[in-house]
């Protein structure tokens, strides 16, 4: 098995992805759902892998005028999302999320939707510092993501994740491959990365929204 680089793993299907997303997920009630999870008064928001924005219809339905940094790696979605929201105040970023600098104590809130459950903890802590950083004071992270159920599944896929990477020589760079995290652990994460407060809200299906507080 060849693992597809993570850019174009998701702008080759892009013509097919709000729907294929949509089923997989069973539903668009965790983008409903996570909208509802954003503080009251944002209206400075940071999106880490939008895609092609699935979650930020939800987000303006409630934040019409909030203004949103959107980063991902697909430009297929991010032309996808372009088109959807041509009268939105977005800053879009073709960028790797673990490379941006993000500034200081800048956003109301950070929300992330079916992105990070690509990577590993050690990789992820490091990111959730920087957006307790990127954070105000009051500010809220909202992760809504594909979680493992337990830990056997999580040594399971780090272990065919390993393979698989071997065997293609360990070539540099972001590939495609889901490694979910149990809720526990991206609870723990959560708290290490310096947020006062953590926890998982509600789950769909395989997935799970996580909030966390400044
Ligand atoms: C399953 S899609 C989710 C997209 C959107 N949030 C949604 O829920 O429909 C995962 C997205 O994360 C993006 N992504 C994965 N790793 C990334 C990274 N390191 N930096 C930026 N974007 C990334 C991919 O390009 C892809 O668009």
């Amino acid at each position: 098995m060849q693992l597809e680089e993570m850019g174009a793993f998701f702008s080759a299907r892009a013509d097919i992805y709000d729907k294929k997303q949509i089923e997989n997920i069973g539903g668009p009630g965790l983008y409903d759902a996570a909208a509802g999870y954003l503080p009251g008064n944002t209206s400075v928001l940071l999106d880490l892998g939008c895609g092609s924005g699935l979650e930020l219809e939800r987000v303006f339905t409630r934040f019409p005028n909030a203004e949103v940094v959107c980063i991902d790696l697909s430009e297929g979605l991010l032309k996808l999302l372009l088109d959807k929201f041509p009268a939105k105040k977005l800053t879009v970023l073709q960028a790797d999320y673990f490379e941006y600098s993000y500034p200081d104590c800048s956003f109301d809130a950070v929300i992330s939707a079916e992105s990070l459950h690509h990577y590993f903890k050690e990789k992820k802590l490091s990111l959730y510092e920087k957006i307790h950083r990127s954070l105000k004071p009051s500010g809220r992270f909202v992760n809504a993501d594909y979680i493992a159920r337990d830990e056997e599944e999580v040594i399971r896929t780090l272990a065919e994740y390993d393979q698989i990477m071997r065997n293609m020589g360990n070539p540099p760079g972001l590939y495609h491959f889901d490694i979910p995290l149990t809720s526990e652990t991206e609870l723990s994460l959560m708290i290490k990365a310096g947020f006062a407060r953590a926890s998982m809200e509600r789950r769909f299906g395989n997935s799970a929204i996580f909030t966390a507080d400044k």
